[in-house]
């Protein structure tokens, strides 16, 4: 079989394409010959060898995808050859066949497509846990989403609309404005020609908005903790333009008695039911035609470094997905 294979941290011409045998799954192990992967932030951030994720080289990235059962370990009881599956946080997506614990997969419902459920378990579960567990989006609560064209933004912004929350999004160019404003999205911010901290204390007549989420980082932290009203939490989930510098507590209490919160979603989906809770509740969205997952480019596994650098240099506007 074909896979990626990252030998040394790097840069994004550190995926290479290479050949390997088609593994035996033991125990409780699936072997899925995979549909179609997504490609995130993080595992750029996994690439760049950040020591928080504790990988060592070799390996091969990709932590998300969808495909079809091709063979059981001996202790497999809930999955069986044929199966639709679909699976988070399992490293090695980025492969035509993968080997994955059967606690990480999740069976997908008749009538959803499998490229469509790879583009949306990451970042469709991520909006899940952001909107009802990190802050639990109220109706009439201001949201300000960052980054509201991108894959999770998109999909942020799209549940909080369905839980009654007003949508503040930003975004950088004429087309992705046109893609947040196809959401339904109340307010947009072109935070490329505005400032966005100036738009949101008009929008909300110097109140400020219940929550922030922020996957931008370095960019934007700072005016995003100035956005909130008192008491309001600021929920700072990933870092596109840097990492945030170390912070000064102090900072919460003088710009209003602020919560913060740096959450991540292997925190959120690592017990069993509560992966399969979540899961339940997108696809059921996703079938009810409530949420849209917007595929921006597809690639062919031997382009995974393309990929990469399309969703580094922040023109991407939607899911960047990799087709075996
Ligand atoms: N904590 C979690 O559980 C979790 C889970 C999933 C994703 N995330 C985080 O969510 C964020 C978005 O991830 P994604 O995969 O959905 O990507 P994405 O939003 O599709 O792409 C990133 C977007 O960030 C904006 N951006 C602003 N400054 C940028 C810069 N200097 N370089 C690159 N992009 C920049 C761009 O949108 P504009 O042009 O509109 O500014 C860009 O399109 C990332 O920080 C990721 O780590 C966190």
């Amino acid at each position: 079989m074909k896979k990626i294979e990252i030998a040394q941290f790097g840069g994004s011409e550190t995926l290479q394409l290479v050949d390997a045998p088609i593994p035996t799954p033991t125990g409780t192990q699936l072997l899925v010959k995979v549909a179609a992967a997504g490609v995130n932030f993080l595992d750029i951030y996994q690439r760049q060898g950040a020591p928080i994720y504790g990988i060592t080289p070799p390996y091969t990235p990709g932590l998300e995808g969808a495909g079809v059962v091709e063979a059981v370990g001996s202790d497999v009881t809930a999955f069986t050859v044929g199966d639709r599956v679909a699976w988070t946080m399992a490293l090695g997506s980025y492969a035509e066949y993968l080997i994955v614990e059967q606690a990480k997969v999740v069976s997908v419902p008749q009538g959803l497509d499998l490229v469509e459920v790879a583009a949306f378990m990451l970042q469709g579960l991520t909006g899940h846990y952001l909107t009802y567990s990190t802050y639990d989006i109220k109706p009439g609560d201001i949201a300000l989403v960052h980054a509201a064209a991108g894959g999770t933004g998109s999909l942020l912004a799209q549940i909080i609309l369905l839980k009654g929350g007003i949508v503040i999004g930003t975004t950088s160019s004429d087309a992705k404005e046109a893609n947040v404003r196809a959401l339904g999205v109340q307010h947009v911010i072109r935070y490329d020609r505005e400032n966005f901290l100036d738009e949101v204390k008009k929008i909300t007549d110097g109140r400020g908005v219940d929550v922030v989420y922020d996957g931008v980082g370095a960019k934007t932290f700072d005016q995003s903790l100035l956005c909130l009203k008192p008491r309001g939490m600021m929920v700072l989930f990933g870092a596109a333009s840097g990492a945030v510098p170390p912070f000064e507590l102090m900072r919460l209490n003088a710009a209003g008695s602020l919560f913060i919160t740096r959450p991540t979603l292997a925190h959120h989906v690592g017990d069993a039911a509560e992966f399969a809770m979540r899961s339940k509740a997108i696809f059921d969205l996703l079938l009810q035609g409530k949420l849209s997952v917007r595929i921006d480019k597809r690639y062919p596994l031997a382009d995974a470094h393309k990929a990469h650098d399309d969703l580094a240099s922040g023109k991407t506007s939607g899911k960047l997905i990799l087709v075996p």
